[in-house]
């Protein structure tokens, strides 16, 4: 058995585990963001096992200091998701995937003051004639945040017709795929590569510390525990 065999056994086993009714799940998102939720989670007093921090390693859910605790590494959107099924009872997700889903099963009680960018809407540099949104009836937007922009143009009066991209959507208005796009923004520095300049701030956002109600009722000392613990780092932040 060569060596890389055997270390993908030794993960399967650590990953075969069966939740127990007992087991806290906390799911994180992966990418950039987490650079910065990584020191609140230490700060509440949670360590990972040290595979989280080995970029070879392929576990997707991870031991912690605490018995009962585990971390799962998902995609921003599906944090809201494992949460609001309850497969997950803690969460970090911003607050452009709470409004995007809208899933009345999940709590945010604390603004963890981290991930802050915003979204905006952006069009080609060329399209200089055309940047006033005020004069705008229908267009049509590459997003992967179609709810969010449906919503915030049907209440501008304006029709926007959305197609559902899950990245890259800079490239949309290059390739022909729709004039303009609604993206998260944080340095600018994709737009500004891609020949994009924004038009239109849609919303601004943070990190936020995510619940799923129903464990809130059931396991609610443990629950309010963790919550009253992250508000305490955030605020000594
Ligand atoms: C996000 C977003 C933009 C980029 C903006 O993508 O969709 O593409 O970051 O950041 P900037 O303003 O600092 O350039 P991300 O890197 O999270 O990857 P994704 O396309 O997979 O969502």
């Amino acid at each position: 058995m060569t060596p890389l065999r055997r270390n993908r056994k030794t993960e399967r086993e650590w990953s075969d585990r069966v939740p127990s009714s007992e087991e806290l799940v906390i799911a994180l998102p992966k990418g950039r963001i987490l650079k910065e939720v990584m020191p609140l989670i230490r700060a509440a007093g949670i360590e990972p096992e040290p595979a989280f921090d080995d970029p070879a390693s392929r576990l997707l859910q991870f031991r912690t200091n605490h018995p009962n605790i585990s971390i799962i590494r998902v995609r921003s959107f599906d944090v809201a998701t494992f949460v609001a099924f309850g497969a997950a009872q803690l969460g970090v997700a911003g607050n452009d995937v709470l409004l995007e889903f809208d899933y009345p099963e999940i709590y945010a009680p604390v603004d963890l003051d981290i991930g802050h960018c915003h979204i905006a809407v952006a069009q080609p540099k060329e399209l200089e004639e055309d940047r006033d949104p005020s004069r705008w009836s229908h267009i049509r937007i590459a997003t992967k945040y179609p709810n969010l922009t449906h919503k915030f143009f049907a209440e501008a009066g304006i029709q926007a017709e959305c197609i559902k991209l899950s990245g890259a959507m800079e490239l949309a208005p290059g390739l022909g795929l729709c004039r303009r796009i609604v993206d998260l923004v944080s340095t600018g520095a994709t737009l500004e590569a891609n020949g994009l300049v924004e038009v239109e701030r849609i919303l601004d956002i943070s990190s936020r510390l995510v619940v799923n109600r129903a464990a809130l009722k059931t396991r609610s000392v443990e629950l309010n525990g963790w919550i009253e613990k992250f508000r305490e780092v955030v605020n000594a932040a």
